[in-house]
Parts: structure tokens; sequence; C-alpha cells
């Protein structure tokens, strides 16, 4: 398994396209405004990552708003639903959270659809709390 940090090449952007094809996710669709293209050709302080199994990228995610000027890093996270269950999501917040504190920052935020059970028990897990609730969605943040 392996951990890259994805840029606006081609073959990347094809792998993060092929994932969301594979998986229809009910609650996660980052890229609805700001096609994968566009967030990879804009990216200057945002990270986007891939884990890798067997040549296959099987979770994404993202640490961004920096680039749209906000402070505190606004993480996404989705593993293919044929992975789930295994640790990856866990492995891959971890890795989000040391990776925005090595580049100085002291909290993290995510929103969370109020349906997502899963993802609402799993970032209660990893001690997110909620700090608001707007259009059917939790905002979350933790001290890193
Ligand atoms: C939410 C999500 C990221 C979790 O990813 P995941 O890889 O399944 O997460 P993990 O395997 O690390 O943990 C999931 C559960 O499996 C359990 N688990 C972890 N390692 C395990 C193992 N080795 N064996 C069995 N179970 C394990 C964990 O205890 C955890 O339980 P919890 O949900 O009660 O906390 C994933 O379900 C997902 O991508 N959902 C769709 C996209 C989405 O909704 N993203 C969030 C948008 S806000």
């Amino acid at each position: 398994m392996d951990i890259l940090r994805l840029y606006n090449d081609e073959p990347f952007i094809v792998d993060v396209n092929e994932f969301f094809m594979r998986n229809s996710f009910l609650f996660f669709n980052p890229h609805e405004k700001k096609s994968v293209e566009q967030s990879f050709a804009e990216m200057v302080k945002d990270s986007y990552y891939g884990v890798y199994h067997d040549g296959i990228m099987i979770a994404y995610g993202m640490l961004r708003g920096m680039d749209e000027g906000y402070e505190i890093p606004m993480l996404g996270i989705a593993v293919d639903g044929s992975y789930e269950n295994k640790g990856v999501g866990t492995l891959l917040m971890k890795f989000l959270e040391t990776d925005a504190k090595l580049n100085g920052y002291t909290k993290m935020r995510l929103r969370v659809h109020k349906n997502n059970f899963k993802a609402v028990g799993f970032y209660i897990r990893l001690n997110y709390f909620a700090f608001d609730y707007s259009g059917d969605c939790f905002w979350m943040e933790k001290d890193l």
C-alpha cells in the first residue's frame, strides 16, 4: 500500500475519476463544483492524496480550503466500498492530520451529512466534535 500526493498529471486525474466511477458515494461529492482537473490545476496550499493498493486507488483524501483563504484545513475522505472496514479510513485520517500538523495547522475541520451515520460515528471515534449544524450537515472540528 502507498499513499501518494496527487498532482495535475493526467494519470492521477484518470485514477481519481475512475475511483468516483467505481463508487457512487451518497454523501461525498467533492468535485461537484470544481472538477478534479480544475482543482488539481489550481492547488497551491491545498493537497490531495490517493491510497493505492495493487496499482488501484482504494481511497482518496484531501485537505483544502487554504487556497480559498481559510486558515483551518477542511478534510475530505472516501474509501472504495470494497475496501471499507479494514482500517484504511482511520489510517488516511491519521496521515492527513499529521500532514496538516507538519504544515503548521493546529485544527482540522470537516462537514458531514447528518444521515451519514457511519462517517459521523467514525469521526466521533477519532475525537472530532460537532460545533455547528447547517443544511442537514454537522460541522466538526478537532484540535491537532
Ligand atoms: C467513512 C469512511 C471514510 C470510513 O472508512 P473505512 O476505511 O471503512 O474506515 P475504517 O476501516 O478505518 O473504520 C471503519 C470501522 O471499521 C472498524 N475497523 C477498523 N479496522 C478494522 C479491522 N481491521 N477489522 C474490522 N473492523 C475494523 C473501525 O472500528 C470502524 O468502526 P466505526 O465506524 O464504528 O468507527 C468510509 O466508510 C467511506 O469512504 N464512506 C463513504 C464516503 C464518505 O461518506 N466520506 C465521508 C464524507 S464526510
